[in-house]
């Protein structure tokens, strides 16, 4: 399947022309959550669609072997500069999600507002993907925005949602399903870590 360069298009317009209301300049607080989910450094960790990847310096510094994926050119670039400053490795790849494969499983998977940003008819193919790129027993991090409206991105993935894409039969969940995070633009988003099972 080729590159969806419209979609590129439009999300590199955005860096360009500053509209990043996703974008906190930090690493998010469901990283800080997350930590405690996840193995101990080196541990793998995937961050799909990272943006500028604040959250893939932080886990690069307590060293995690972290790779981050995103087919914005501005945003890439901007994360590459954010880790020569600060003289951290990380993998940074631009390319679609959708063209992507991971040469082995990872340990961990963040996912912080990545699935919003796609259009849902690609969330099951999406959320195949994720169940592939990490490996039995591996954590994934989710971070899910709750708009309550129509439309998007980002769109609105309730707790329903996240439970059909990914099922008990693949995924332990937690008895904690309602834990939230703010979002810059004053929304929430519904944070959920699972175990993919073995
Ligand atoms: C809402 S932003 C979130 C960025 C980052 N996760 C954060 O929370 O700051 C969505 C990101 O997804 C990227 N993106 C959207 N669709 C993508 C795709 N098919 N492949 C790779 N990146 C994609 C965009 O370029 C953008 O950086």
């Amino acid at each position: 399947m080729g590159a969806d360069t419209n979609q590129q298009a439009r999300w590199e317009k955005r860096y360009l022309e500053g509209r990043t209301a996703w974008d906190r300049g930090q690493p998010s607080p469901a990283l800080a959550l997350g930590l405690a989910e996840m193995p101990a450094p080196p541990a793998r960790v995937l961050i799909p669609a990272c943006g500028r990847g604040y959250e893939i310096a932080e886990l690069a510094k307590r060293g995690y072997d972290v790779t981050g994926v995103d087919f914005s050119p501005s945003a890439v670039a901007d994360l590459k500069r954010l880790l020569d400053t600060q003289q951290i490795e990380a993998c940074v790849v631009a390319y679609d999600l959708f063209d992507w494969e991971a040469d082995e499983p990872f340990d961990v998977i963040y996912e912080q507002t990545a699935l919003c940003a796609l259009e849902p008819s690609k969330w099951l193919d999406y959320a195949e993907r994720l169940c592939r790129w990490i490996q039995p027993g591996g954590i994934l991090i989710g971070a899910f925005m709750q708009t309550h409206r129509q439309g998007g991105p980002p769109w609105h993935c309730s707790l329903a949602t996240v439970e059909s894409l990914f099922p008990e039969t693949r995924w332990e969940w937690p008895t904690r399903r309602d834990q939230t995070i703010s979002h810059p633009s004053g929304l929430k988003e519904l944070a959920i870590y699972l175990k993919r099972k073995k």
